[in-house]
């Protein structure tokens, strides 16, 4: 059975698209998911990504920004998505336990078998059932956030501290997340999302379908 469903990718690999696009889909056939996200899923999560994705935090050492994304996981789960599982419902997260792998293993060099325990404990040993990679090139990750932040000119919306990251950043990032998927098969499935939106979405789709 399905009941944790998580969305990974690099930086405007269109994760928040597909996960509302998925969450319309199963509403129109009758199941009510609960979508929620990384960083930032509580109040608590909502401080912590402030903290975290504001810009002119540059001086934020990798640690700190380890403990900061974990503290946001281990919040997160316990007050929303192990009370929502427990109830029985379907999760729909956007971004979990591979972000850190990728983002602050693959990206910033912390040691990847530490990772996999602090995750452990931050998630309190719960693991997506099925997660969608999100996989396109970097370039075209960063020209759709950079779109982003021109669509929405007022201050609302500018780059945070990941967007200003050099291109081999997230270059590492990309490799990282592909190397968790090939260890991985099973539960991670890997999306061509330089696709059409709605492409994306006819994919996803099918799959869910066959596994709910
Ligand atoms: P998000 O707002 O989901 O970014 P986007 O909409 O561009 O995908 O996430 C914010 C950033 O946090 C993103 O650049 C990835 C980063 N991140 C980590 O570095 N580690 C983590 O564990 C998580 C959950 C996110």
């Amino acid at each position: 059975m399905i009941s944790l469903i998580s969305f990974e990718g690099g930086d405007g690999s269109g994760k928040t698209t597909q996960v509302k696009l998925l969450e319309g889909y199963l509403a129109s056939q009758g199941k009510i998911c609960l979508c929620t996200r990384e960083p930032g899923g509580t109040t608590l999560g909502r401080m912590i990504r402030q903290a975290l994705l504001e810009v002119g935090r540059e001086e934020i050492s990798s640690p700190t920004e380890l403990f900061l994304y974990l503290a946001d996981r281990a919040q997160h789960v316990q007050e929303v998505i192990r009370p929502a599982l427990k109830s029985g419902r379907l999760v729909l997260c956007d971004r979990f336990t591979d972000s850190t792998m990728a983002y602050q293993g693959y990206g910033r060099g912390v040691d990847l078998d530490i990772l996999r325990q602090l995750n452990q404990v931050a998630s309190f040993g719960i693991t997506p059932d099925l997660t969608f990679l999100l996989d396109c090139p970097v370039e075209v990750g960063l020209a759709r956030t950079a779109q982003r932040v021109v669509e929405q000119r007022s201050d609302k919306r500018r780059q945070d501290r990941f967007e200003r990251e050099k291109v081999e950043f997230h270059e590492r990032v990309r490799r990282g997340f592909l190397e968790l998927a090939r260890a991985e098969p099973k539960r991670i499935c890997v999306l061509d999302a330089s696709r059409s939106t709605l492409e994306v979405h006819e994919e996803i789709k099918k799959i869910v379908v066959q596994k709910i």
